[in-house]
């Protein structure tokens, strides 16, 4: 694990290689999987840490698909940064990532990018790796964060439905939920108590979705 200047010197590195929103995403993700984890028996500063760097892929700017996901995990795997070069791998997988998938890895160009999910998708279906609390928190952290707050799980995926043409949203949403589900339970109250006034602040703001072709 980075520390926690080594984290935001390599945020904001990737900042200023790409300055899109996924930046400010970053840092409303790296908050709020900090505020869940100090309500959970968690880390908080590795939830803010992970959270921060999830999306560090972005650096390369707009490119299709998981790329940023495939990229993220090589550039920390390379400074020895397993854990959260694991984050990058495993944020955008809120349900079962089947091995022969035909939308999320084909899309990809890089045969290294698809070797990749591939081999990652057969460890989880195998049971040789499967998510810790710390994947499932930044995966509920990122399916909260939008550029300028906390939103609802719901608003969030509209805000993807607009941008992207996920063949399987039901799934996901249903999937982010559950993760959802888990930390309610694991707090003993709901997640969004935590964010009620933020919520309710951003619920009005429209999806940028709608305006801008963008990344988080
Ligand atoms: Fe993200």
């Amino acid at each position: 694990m980075p520390t926690r200047s080594e984290a935001e010197e390599i945020f904001a590195w990737a900042k200023m290689q790409n300055s899109g929103s996924w930046a400010e995403h970053s840092e409303v993700t790296a908050r709020i999987a900090e505020t869940i984890a100090k309500h959970c028996n968690l880390k908080p500063e590795k939830a803010y840490i992970l959270g921060l760097l999830h999306d560090v892929g972005r650096y390369e700017g707009y490119q299709v698909g998981l790329r940023h996901v495939t990229e993220g995990y090589r550039y920390l795997k390379k400074k020895g940064f397993d854990t959260a070069a694991r984050v990058c791998l495993s944020h955008s997988f809120y349900t079962y990532l089947d091995p022969d998938d035909k939308f999320y890895i084909d899309q990809l160009k890089d045969e290294s990018d698809k070797k990749l999910l591939r081999d990652f998708a057969t460890k989880l279906r195998n049971g040789t790796a499967a998510f810790d609390e710390y994947d499932r928190l930044i995966q509920l952290a990122d399916c909260m964060a939008r550029p300028y707050g906390a939103v609802t799980i719901n608003d969030r995926f509209v805000d993807i439905m607009l941008r992207y043409d996920f063949p399987d949203l039901r799934a996901q949403i249903t999937g982010i939920w559950r993760v959802k589900k888990y930390f309610d339970e694991k707090m003993g109250t709901d997640v969004y108590d935590l964010f009620r006034k933020e919520l309710a602040e951003n619920i009005s703001k429209e999806p940028s979705g709608v305006m801008e072709e963008g990344a988080e």
